[in-house]
């Protein structure tokens, strides 16, 4: 039997998708050793994790150098691949959103050639030059997104708000929600076919412990 490969997300969502593993029965001990390996293995039942950034986890898959990927909805829009997005794993919420000072609340139309400051790109994007037909400047940042409006690198800013702690530490506010995120078990097309049994069989497990926690409330 070869080894199924998940590609999980390193961060935020590792700890949830290891407890979500471990409840349908693969062994994650590997995987909790702080060690700096890169490949975990669960021998008994032939899966292998790798640990990977966010937003390489739907290129492990895409490619099929990983069948299952866990991932951040905010990681597969910006990302765009074509994966088969097979659960909502409902941990890792957060919104996708336009912020900015409060001065600009109700006022974002009357903003020509803004300049948008985000590590999403892409969103950034589709979101104001498809959705509301506006030309934008992206600029392009890898973190500490809300410092861009302050010190006028940028009017506003395109990013995820989780508790709302940093755009309100900042003097930021929301003025758009663009999207509702949260992590996601996306599966390679190819995969999808050539494992059927034992990626669904991940899948129905997942989901049952994901209803299961929806009744518990
Ligand atoms: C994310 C995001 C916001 C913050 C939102 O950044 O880009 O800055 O978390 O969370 P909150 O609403 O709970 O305050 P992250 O912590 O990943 O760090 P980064 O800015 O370095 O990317």
């Amino acid at each position: 039997m070869r080894y199924l490969s998940i590609a999980m997300s390193k961060g935020r969502l590792t700890d949830l998708s290891i407890e979500l593993f471990e409840n349908i029965g693969i062994d994650c001990s590997d995987l909790k050793d702080s060690s700096r390996k890169l490949i975990l293995t669960d021998e008994k039942n032939k899966i292998r994790f790798f640990l990977v950034k966010p937003s390489d986890v739907p290129t492990y898959v895409d490619y099929g150098a990983a069948d299952i990927g866990i991932v951040g909805k905010d990681t597969l829009l910006e990302e765009g691949r074509d994966l088969y997005e097979v659960l909502n794993l409902g941990f890792g919420a957060c919104r996708m959103v336009v912020a900015g000072p409060a001065e600009l609340q109700g006022k974002l139309d009357s903003l020509n050639n803004k300049r948008v400051a985000t590590k999403y790109p892409r969103i950034a994007r589709e979101y104001f030059e498809h959705k509301r037909r506006e030309s934008i400047e992206v600029i392009k940042l890898n973190g500490s997104v809300e410092l861009a409006p302050l010190v006028g690198l940028a009017e506003v800013i395109v990013d995820i708000v989780e508790s709302g702690r940093t755009l309100r530490e900042n003097g930021l506010v929301v003025l758009e929600t663009i999207a509702d995120i949260s992590a996601r078990m996306v599966v390679n097309r190819v995969s999808m076919k050539m494992e059927s049994d034992r990626i669904n069989r991940i899948i129905e497990g997942v989901r049952k412990q994901l209803d299961r926690r929806r009744e518990q409330g």
